[in-house]
């Protein structure tokens, strides 16, 4: 048997006397799509900072491909083919849609400073093949935005916001890629816009898989191969979207969070 593309083991994470995650074992496998939902404040975008390597776990671990990667820095994690958006939009708004892309390839650019230093044509040549594959990745996305390519990123509208964080995550050549509340501040008409980009993105990398915190539940039950729940920083399912969202405990967590944005 071989090993799945992303584990997480027993992932623990205390800040003083909240454990925000506690004893969180999950797996994603090459080419699938894990939704992961879950009440506010359960710990859903702290599992991701703790994928990523933003935080350092208090206990457990993470492994991709079967390597331990617990404990290793963002940059080297980003490096091994974990790309993710953030929950709150991180945008560089002075640069163009294109510097955007084009500053997360920085992990497949091979000219450092020195190389520009030293051998300015194959820095420059090398910044140019990179420019194009940035565009090309933006008109993938979407053409509209290949055409805004030239503007400034603080222009754009939310939903595009959002494509141009997609691209920009894509641009590292991922293995896996997280996205976080993804259609958060969209309407539904932007959501299913944004479904269908996510899926023909799908479609263009077989071998791409996808963690994806969501908490539209169209989204959810159409998107996803499997869907885990995150509560008071537990895995409390994880399955079917079809099947797990029957589960009284599930219900109940949903349910919980009603009663009390209703309070
Ligand atoms: N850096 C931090 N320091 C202290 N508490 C944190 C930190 N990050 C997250 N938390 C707490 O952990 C809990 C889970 O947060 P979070 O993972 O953001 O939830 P969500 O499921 O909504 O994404 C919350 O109570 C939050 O306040
Ligand atoms: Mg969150």
């Amino acid at each position: 048997m071989t090993a799945p593309l992303l584990e997480t083991r027993n992932l623990t994470i205390q800040f003083g006397g909240l454990v925000a995650l506690n004893d969180v074992s999950l797996s994603l496998n090459h080419s699938e799509v894990l939704c992961i939902i879950g009440p506010n404040g359960a710990g859903k975008s702290t599992l991701f900072n703790l994928i990523s390597g933003i935080y350092q776990p208090t206990r457990g671990s993470v492994h991709l491909e079967g390597r331990d990667i617990t404990g290793k820095q963002a940059h080297r994690i980003a490096e091994r083919g974990i790309a993710r958006t953030f929950q709150s939009s991180r945008l560089f708004n002075d640069l163009t849609l294109l510097d955007n892309v084009l500053i997360g390839m920085h992990t497949q650019t091979r000219a450092g400073v020195l190389d520009a230093l030293l051998r300015p044509r194959k820095a420059k040549a090398e910044l140019d093949q990179a420019a194009e594959r940035a565009g090309d990745l933006l008109h993938d996305i979407s053409p509209e935005l290949y055409a805004r390519r030239h503007s400034l990123a603080g222009a754009l509208p939310q939903a595009d916001r959002r494509r141009l964080e997609i691209a920009r995550a894509l641009a590292s050549e991922p293995k896996i890629i997280m996205l976080d509340e993804p259609s958060s501040g969209m309407d539904d008409r932007d959501t299913d816009a944004l479904m269908a980009d996510v899926r023909r993105v799908m479609a263009e990398r077989p071998g791409l898989s996808f963690l994806i915190i969501e908490h539209d539940m169209r989204l959810v039950a159409a998107l996803p191969d499997r869907v885990a729940v995150i509560d008071y920083g537990r895995k409390i399912a994880d399955g079917d979207f079809a099947e797990v969202r029957l589960m009284p405990r599930v219900q109940e967590a949903y349910l919980g969070q009603k009663a009390a944005a209703h309070a």
